[in-house]
């Protein structure tokens, strides 16, 4: 039986570990894991950045594959300090600027031609120049931390005044621990957006269903911006792709490659539609988040043909089979999330198989922000909590199962959005 180490603690990295376990074929490992992760699934307590521990871990345990969550370990290096001992699924770090450095991944797009919105970059030398910048601009405007900001790096300024404070927050390196002493300055773009994620084995790639996520807290789009409260898919027709994959992702990998350092993992690409044409929002060096939630569902082929068209590098020769249908996903909160997250509530959790997952017919959990007290029950961490995923022939029976799970798991001061997936709209 092969062996996957998969590196990571949320919702994303339980259902990537699901995935795959679910042919019975493979033997997974999740490090650290959280709580709600339930046997098969075997949870090793080793933290992320414990490379020496991991080291240990796939030598002794003889991994196949090691594929990793979180961009933080990215970031840091861990395919460069894994890849020796077992294939890694995540870039090198040379390639991570993608998402650690929003003002090189700027300048990656405007160089390689792919569309994205205008943008003005200051470091913490220029901070006068910025202020006065953004006194004379016309709102409402993004501005975004350089740097790795877990999510929280983005503000879509409405007027100078907050505009300026966020700025000058970043600059000075009193926000995001000194992620935004650079910020990009950009135009605000009104439009549908949605999350590509694919798999690069380095010559070729293959493309998941797209992704339609929820940013904001509370319904109606309201509130501040969070990594992510809902989601669903498929939420874009081929013919959309098509001209994704002719105007973004091939100049992203034809540049990748003259650059000299294949993509190899997971990349995820955050776009606006806006008059017809797709724009490039982010770049992540990963899988998205609440994104893996409803994508991986949806992938009929089993992990361990992916990993192996991945590790032959005949990506681009595989023929993905989609389940037919749709999956929706609702993240639950707990109450102070994205601020001050409040954690200690127990959750009333039912019977649950396939590794801590199946909560009904076609409804899944996968657990994030949680542990286990002295008693063996579940408590929430502070965060987010949990993602309650439905699958149906319509997008609305999935919704409703989505919805019908999350009944299932209550706690006290839970947040949740009630419009995920509710009025779907075309991207153009
Ligand atoms: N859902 C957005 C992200 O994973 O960054």
């Amino acid at each position: 039986m092969e062996k996957v180490l998969v590196i990571g603690r949320g919702a994303r990295e339980h259902a990537l570990a699901h995935k795959a376990l679910a042919s019975g074929r493979l033997e997974v490992f999740v490090a650290p894991g959280n709580a709600g992760m339930q046997p098969p699934l075997q949870r090793v307590p080793l933290e992320e950045k414990d490379i020496a521990g991991l080291r240990q871990f796939i030598r002794k345990e003889k991994i196949h594959y090691v594929l990793v969550g979180p961009e933080l370990p990215i970031a840091r290096g861990i395919y460069d300090d894994l890849h020796d001992l077992a294939p890694v699924l995540a870039p090198p770090q040379k390639l991570s600027f993608l998402e650690a450095s929003k003002a090189k991944a700027k300048h990656f797009l405007q160089t390689a031609g792919i569309p994205t919105a205008e943008a003005v970059i200051f470091d913490y030398t220029r901070q006068v120049e910025a202020e006065r910048y953004l006194q004379a601009a016309s709102y409402p405007l993004v501005i975004k931390a350089s740097g790795l900001a877990a999510g929280k790096g983005v503000l879509i300024a409405t007027n100078a005044e907050e505009a300026i404070a966020f700025a000058r927050g970043c600059l000075t390196g009193s926000l995001f621990q000194g992620a935004g002493q650079t910020i990009v300055v950009e135009r605000f773009l009104v439009g549908e957006e949605r999350s590509v994620l694919l798999l690069s084995d380095g010559k070729g790639y293959v493309i998941l269903p797209v992704a339609r996520d929820y940013k904001r807290l509370l319904s109606g789009d309201q509130g501040p911006n969070t990594g992510g409260m809902g989601v669903y898919a498929p939420a874009a027709d081929t013919q959309w792709l098509d001209i994704v994959k002719e105007t973004v992702l091939e100049p992203t990998f034809a540049a990748l490659r003259r650059a000299g350092t294949p993509y190899v993992g997971f990349l995820y690409v955050g776009l606006i539609w806006v008059e017809g044409e797709p724009y490039v929002l982010e770049y992540n060096i990963r899988l998205g988040d609440p994104e893996a939630q409803v994508v991986l569902p949806l992938v009929a082929n089993s992990l361990e043909e992916l990993l192996y068209y991945w590790r032959i590098q005949k990506l681009s020769e595989l023929k993905l089979r989609l389940k037919p249908g749709y999956a929706v996903g609702v993240v639950a909160a707990t109450a102070g999330y994205p601020d001050a997250p409040k954690g200690g509530a127990l959750i009333e959790v039912p019977p649950l198989a396939e590794g801590g997952t199946l909560l009904g017919e076609q409804t899944y959990v996968y657990w994030a922000g949680v542990e286990a007290d002295e008693g063996g029950k579940l408590r929430t961490t502070g965060g987010r909590t949990y993602t309650v995923v439905g699958l149906g022939d319509t997008l609305e029976a999935a919704r409703q199962r989505a919805y019908a799970g999350l009944e299932k798991l209550p706690f006290e001061g839970r947040q949740y959005r009630e419009d995920i997936a509710l009025n779907p709209q075309n991207v153009a």
